[in-house]
């Protein structure tokens, strides 16, 4: 174990007295306080700078708890708790009424995650409530994956950041919305819609696919964003995009999955991608994180394959990059 009882113990009594704690999960760091303490909660938007119509996870260490927050547990919830639990998966069910409205932003659903990561475990476990936590990142901005990214991102705005290493999967989890008559992937993960429907043996549908009442996370333009201007374009269009720069458009990052062989000008600084999507999910914000720390004019990134195991990295790219997308690979 990474954590001592004693942080343990400093972690659960920071939690009860209505304090921040940072903690790792196997997606990303979150920025945890008690899901039933009003004041609380409003500490974490205030950290974040998150606006207050966005709804936090709750994250609890057993499905025996979920009956706590949801006011209905549909046996869905069981069987994906069964296939995915712990793990990267987030279920949105209809809320009792006891749950802040404050944490729901005011919905009559709440988000649920048992997360797999052993400090997350433990300090759930410890504690004995649900910890509402958001990504412990500022609003928009790229996710946490090591303790060291949430010092940067969050400094003394939080009271106490448990280590927990790099984390194993490096993007968000999945959100399925169980509340409606049909299962929807809010914010699609590693955590696949087909994993998903075997375990339901049923379709579900993603957010893009559904009537768009529905509230899909991320939505927003510059979504889990570098500050440096993030261009997104597609395999085949990357060398000729790079033959119209010019001397002021220099220096640039080209993360890529692909070598390019260009005659430059002028250097490129090259980040060579895993081609297999866990590897690169797992390195994406922390390659992101580190370009941005460097004065690149802009950071290039080529657009991954087409395939179901790319879906979440393509669409945290998408959102990356803004407006400046300029399509994607074909199938
Ligand atoms: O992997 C994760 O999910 C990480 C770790 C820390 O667990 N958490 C995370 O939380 O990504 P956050 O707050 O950064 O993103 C959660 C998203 C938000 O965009 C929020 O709008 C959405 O989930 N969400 C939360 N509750 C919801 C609800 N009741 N209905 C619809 N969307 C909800
Ligand atoms: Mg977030």
């Amino acid at each position: 174990m990474i954590i001592t009882s004693s942080q343990l113990q400093q972690a659960v009594k920071i939690l009860k007295q209505g304090g921040l704690v940072a903690f790792p999960t196997e997606t990303v760091y979150g920025l945890g306080a008690d899901a039933c303490q009003e004041e609380a909660i409003t500490k974490i938007f205030e950290a974040k700078k998150r606006p207050f119509d966005h709804p936090l996870i709750v994250h609890i260490a057993d499905v025996s708890q979920l009956s706590a927050w949801a006011q209905e547990v549909p046996e869905m919830a069981f069987k994906l708790a069964q296939a995915f639990w712990p793990g990267p998966l987030t279920l949105i069910l209809k809320k009792k009424p006891t749950v802040l409205s404050s944490l729901t932003a005011g919905q009559e659903t709440v988000g649920l995650r048992i997360p797999a990561h052993p400090v997350a475990q433990a300090l759930l476990q410890a504690f004995g409530g649900g910890i509402a936590a958001p990504s412990a990142n500022q609003f928009t901005h790229v996710s946490p994956t090591t303790a060291q990214a949430v010092v940067e991102e969050l400094g003394d705005r939080v009271d106490l950041i448990l280590e927990g290493g790099t984390c194993e999967v490096g993007v968000e989890s999945t959100i399925l919305d169980l509340s409606r008559h049909q299962p929807i992937i809010l914010r699609p993960g590693m955590i696949t819609a087909s994993a998903l429907e075997t375990a339901l043996n049923m379709p579900i549908l993603a957010a893009e696919q559904a009537e768009t009442s529905v509230r899909a996370p991320g939505r927003h333009h510059l979504h889990y964003a570098p500050r440096t201007k993030t261009i997104l374009i597609k395999t085949e269009n990357i060398t000729a995009f790079l033959a119209t720069l010019t001397a002021e458009d220099y220096p640039i990052a080209l993360l890529s999955y692909h070598s390019f062989n260009v005659a430059l000008t002028h250097p490129i600084h090259y980040v060579k991608m895993p081609s297999d999507a866990l590897s690169f999910a797992h390195q994406l914000y922390h390659q992101l994180r580190l370009l941005d720390h460097q004065q690149f004019k802009s950071i290039v990134i080529e657009n991954v394959p087409h395939g179901e195991e790319w879906t979440a990295i393509r669409d945290r790219l998408r959102k990356a990059s803004g407006s400046v997308d300029f399509g994607e690979n074909s199938p």
